[in-house]
């Protein structure tokens, strides 16, 4: 007997009943960069449809976004000061603080997660306090934490450590209940490459090392097993989220750390990913809502609860217009 899977392909409604994956604007995270001054929206050259805003047009973007549906944003600041102790990270007149101030004015019920990191706030472009060029582990977690507990007091929802340095999460916790933010969840970029998928960001947030790379601390993509060892790790540590960062080179990654853990599970759909597509887009090659689409839904597929990505608000749209 010829057994026939097409069966279940004959048109939309069995297709639809038999689907295993599906994609929900729940799943969705937003990433967006503030930057200081007034009335500014500048389109980063090499990430188009990103920009960076200043406070009050950034306010005019959340609204789009939460009328889109979208429940959750991430967010970066880029300081206009920059000295070689990130101390405009955890100034708590910074730029992320005053953009969560204002968010949770405006969107109280908008999830605001925050990227902590030093290296858009240190001179030399680095994620940790450097010494003699090395990039010291100890010794930067502390400011890390103060970074924490300052976007916290502000009013963050999650705060997002993304520096890689060893010991943070746990660090990061204990500075966190002691401050009194026990409700303040992290989201560990537990699994995060050395990877050049996030040439475009480093545009973005004008955070390319001034020398060195970021091997010493973010993994080897070669690894595999070393991001379960990662995500444990950072399990054991207090993380309430874990996260892959690229998505879609590392999809056996995603895979591999969803079985072996049992916490809620991000990736990152980061700048180079989003930049090849618009490229193509731009030029004619590709369509790019079909494209974008296969793209999220092979991310959920390979194992993520949510997916951070700069084409989160088309998404929204996309998904609008499945229901017409
Ligand atoms: C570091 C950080 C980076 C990204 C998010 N957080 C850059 C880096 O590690 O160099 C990259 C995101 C992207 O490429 O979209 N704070």
């Amino acid at each position: 007997m010829l057994i026939r899977p097409r069966r279940l392909r004959q048109n939309d409604a069995i297709r639809s009943l038999v689907r295993e994956t599906t994609l929900s604007k729940n799943d969705l995270i937003y990433p967006l960069f503030v930057v200081e001054g007034e009335n500014i929206k500048s389109e980063i050259a090499s990430m188009p449809g990103v920009f960076h805003f200043s406070i009050d047009t950034y306010l005019l973007e959340l609204d789009e976004v939460v009328t889109l549906g979208i429940k959750a944003v991430l967010l970066f600041g880029i300081p206009e000061h920059k000295d070689e102790l990130g101390t405009m990270g955890y100034n708590d007149k910074g730029i992320v603080q005053q953009a969560v101030r204002e968010s949770k004015k405006c969107y109280p019920n908008l999830m605001i997660i925050t990227d902590v990191c030093l290296c858009e706030y240190t001179s030399n472009g680095h994620c940790g306090l450097v010494l003699d060029g090395e990039i010291l582990n100890d010794e930067s977690l502390e400011l890390l934490s103060k970074t924490a507990i300052s976007h916290a007091k502000a009013g963050a929802d999650i705060v997002a450590p993304s520096d890689m340095m060893d010991g943070r999460i746990m660090h990061m916790r204990e500075a966190l209940d002691l401050a009194g933010f026990k409700n303040t969840a992290i989201l560990s970029y537990s699994v995060k490459y050395a990877s050049a998928f996030y040439g475009p960001f480093r545009e973005a947030a004008q955070s390319a090392p001034a020398f060195g790379d970021r091997k010493s601390h973010q993994m080897d993509p070669a690894n595999v097993r070393e991001a379960v060892k990662e995500a444990l790790l950072d399990i054991e540590e207090g993380a309430d989220m874990l996260m892959v960062k690229p998505a879609l080179s590392y999809l056996d990654v995603i895979k591999a750390v969803k079985e072996k853990t049992n916490l809620p599970l991000c990736a990152y759909n980061v700048s180079g990913e989003y930049s090849m597509v618009k490229a193509a887009s731009q030029n004619g090659w590709i369509d790019e809502k079909k494209i974008v689409m296969e793209i999220m839904l092979s991310i959920k597929r390979a194992g993520a609860d949510t997916i951070i990505t700069y084409h989160a608000k088309d998404v929204a749209r996309y998904l609008d217009g499945e229901k017409e």
